[in-house]
């Protein structure tokens, strides 16, 4: 037994205490080791050598200072203990080694020339434009600015992209790979989502690859992009799609049904409300059903069992916090939203893992 705070404790429950500190201060290791993988094209040089792949072999592809392959095999072991690759018995190697790395599916979404790569992700969050907000957090609970990325850098991060073009192109890149995982896992469904409707506005929609996607599988179907002239400019529409450039806070085109995905977990309870009015008037009246706001967002959920998706949901709701003045909402927070804006019912179907999509009626 020892004492810690005046309480009596088992050595055990000290020691686990003091590793569990120990594991939450390094924490940033995971991502930072991540982010190195990422940078070195890690996964890309493997996938390239098509077969397993000894640490020799990686340092040799790597390029690297040969004095540095005790760092690579160090980086490895963490990446391997995190499951982003495997150790795999090999026998057809010169050097006496008999292990080599190969990829599992989580290093197989970052790959540069995957459509659902997370790679442009995995920079984004982790670049320094994103990251030194997180030093200025408590900073911002004491300050009058709204979000810990406007204390560090002065203006919102929509403001910060429309004037930094290389995080433009990162974040809107991110956007376009989620929303082509998003298309390729669920097209059926949002098929069943948008089936019966004349016209849908994808607002935030980023370069418009969800709504290309869903313009093509329903021909029937006229689709808007709108979002930032920054976002917008030069894309060309096709024949049910078009893009225009704008704040959604002030226009919408009208549709019978407006589609946001991943926009109001970025923004305030009163921007979110203020966004759902503009919404509501947005949608064509007429007496046909399925008229609707379809949102994709997470639904955070205290209760769920699971340990490591709701630490995701958590994680994801403090990133929008830190950098956007935005959040991940619970059912009743979502459901305080809608009727706040004057809608009368909606419902919520888990459909993509930790996000749901939300059907909102007028
Ligand atoms: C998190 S991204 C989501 C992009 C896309 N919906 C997706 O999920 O792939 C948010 C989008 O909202 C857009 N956005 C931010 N403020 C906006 C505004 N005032 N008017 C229109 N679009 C805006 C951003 O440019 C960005 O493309």
């Amino acid at each position: 037994m020892a004492s810690l705070n005046g309480v009596e404790y088992c050595k055990q429950d000290l020691l686990d205490a003091q590793a569990h500190v120990w594991n939450h201060i390094f924490s940033f290791v995971n991502s930072m080791s991540l982010k190195c993988a990422v940078q070195l094209c890690i996964p890309d040089i493997i996938h390239k050598h098509r077969k397993p792949i000894t640490l020799s072999q990686l340092v040799d592809a790597l390029q690297i200072n040969k004095a540095k392959s005790d760092f690579v095999y160090r980086l490895m072991r963490m990446l391997t203990h995190s499951k982003f690759f495997i150790n795999v018995k090999i026998s057809d190697d010169d050097d006496n080694e008999n292990e080599g790395y190969w990829l599992t599916p989580a290093s197989c979404f970052l790959l540069r020339d995957e459509p659902m790569s997370m790679a442009p992700l995995v920079l984004g969050v982790l670049d320094p434009i994103i990251m030194d907000p997180w030093h200025h957090v408590s900073k911002c609970f004491r300050n009058e600015s709204p979000s810990p990325f406007i204390t560090k850098h002065e203006m919102s991060f929509w403001e910060y992209a429309g004037t930094e073009q290389m995080l433009n192109l990162l974040f809107n890149d991110a956007m376009a790979r989620d929303a082509w995982f998003c298309s390729s896992l669920a097209i059926k469904e949002w098929e069943q989502v948008f089936k019966g409707l004349k016209s849908m506005v994808d607002v935030g929609g980023g370069t418009g690859t969800l709504a290309k996607a869903i313009a093509g599988a329903l021909p029937g179907l006229k689709c808007t992009v709108l979002d930032l002239p920054h976002v917008v400019d030069g894309l060309k529409g096709a024949e049910n799609l078009s893009y225009v450039g704008g704040n959604m806070f002030q226009y919408i085109p009208p549709a019978d049904a407006i589609f946001l995905k991943w926009i109001l977990h970025d923004w305030s309870d009163e921007d979110c409300l203020k966004l759902l009015e503009k919404c509501k008037e947005s949608i064509i009246p007429s007496k046909g059903k399925g008229r609707k706001v379809i949102i994709v967002e997470m639904v955070v959920d205290d209760n769920k069992e699971n340990h490591k998706a709701i630490e995701t949901q958590l994680f994801f709701d403090m990133l929008m916090m830190v950098d956007y003045n935005g959040k991940e909402r619970t059912e009743e927070e979502w459901a305080k939203l809608f009727y706040a804006a004057g809608f009368t019912s909606y419902k919520i179907t888990t459909l993509l893992g930790l996000r749901s999509v939300i059907e909102v009626f007028p």
